[in-house]
């Protein structure tokens, strides 16, 4: 491709696992454990949503907490569980091709950065956790506009940080609303499928999906 000078990255669920701490305690949620892990992603980025929407922001932290609590309290998972959930949350795995992506794509001469809903210090620790520091330029948190994605404020951040143009950004997501948002805003949009999933109808046509990280390299 053309004129590209960044590649930017969603966090949770396209560089990192979501589900990968309520799996860590699968021996003890049980068969259910996925159902759980769905149940308290989908109500997070509820949350996300509708506080941006109210005008009455929490930060990811906050709202990972709160979407917890209800995701407990449904599936009568004791309470003792909270903080292990928690910590496991924090230290989040990468998928298992993120690394070596990311280690091919910075021989190459983009910038490369995190744009995520996390806060500055919960993105931190996640990177730095997972030896992955030295692989971005920038981690930018939605924190500094207020607002979660997919508001236009948000996908704004990297352009008016690099002083480039929407077109100059390559952004992949997992999360088919944040590629329509980073799409109707104006970015190339990479969507990565791991699951087979369908796409969104939200006025944003799709020119490039993946299965993995690995196959942007076939494509820049
Ligand atoms: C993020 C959420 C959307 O990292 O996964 O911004």
């Amino acid at each position: 491709m053309k004129n590209l000078k960044a590649i930017i990255f969603d966090a949770y669920g396209t560089l990192f696992d979501v589900n990968s701490a309520a799996e860590k305690c699968k021996s003890k949620i049980g068969d259910r454990w996925e159902n759980f892990a769905n149940y308290w992603r989908t109500t997070q980025l509820e949350y996300t949503w509708l506080r941006s929407m109210m005008g009455k922001h929490k930060n990811f932290w906050q709202i990972t907490e709160d979407s917890l609590d209800k995701s407990m309290k449904k599936f009568k998972i004791h309470n003792d569980m909270r903080n292990e959930l928690l910590n496991l949350y924090k230290i989040l795995s990468p998928y298992p091709e993120t690394k070596e992506a990311l280690k091919k794509l910075k021989n190459k001469n983009y910038k490369i950065a995190i744009l995520s809903n996390g806060t500055p210090s919960l993105l931190n620790e996640l990177v730095e956790k997972n030896d992955m520091k030295n692989l971005f330029d920038d981690i930018f948190s939605i924190e500094e506009v207020g607002i979660f994605k997919p508001s236009s404020k948000v996908y704004e951040i990297p352009v008016t940080k690099y002083k480039i143009d929407k077109g100059e950004i390559a952004f992949l997501s997992s999360n088919t609303w944040d590629i329509s948002g980073g799409g109707n805003f104006g970015y190339n949009c990479f969507w990565v499928n791991r699951n087979n999933d369908v796409f969104d109808n939200l006025d944003y046509s799709l020119k490039y999906e993946l299965k993995n990280l690995n196959e942007l390299l076939d494509i820049i």
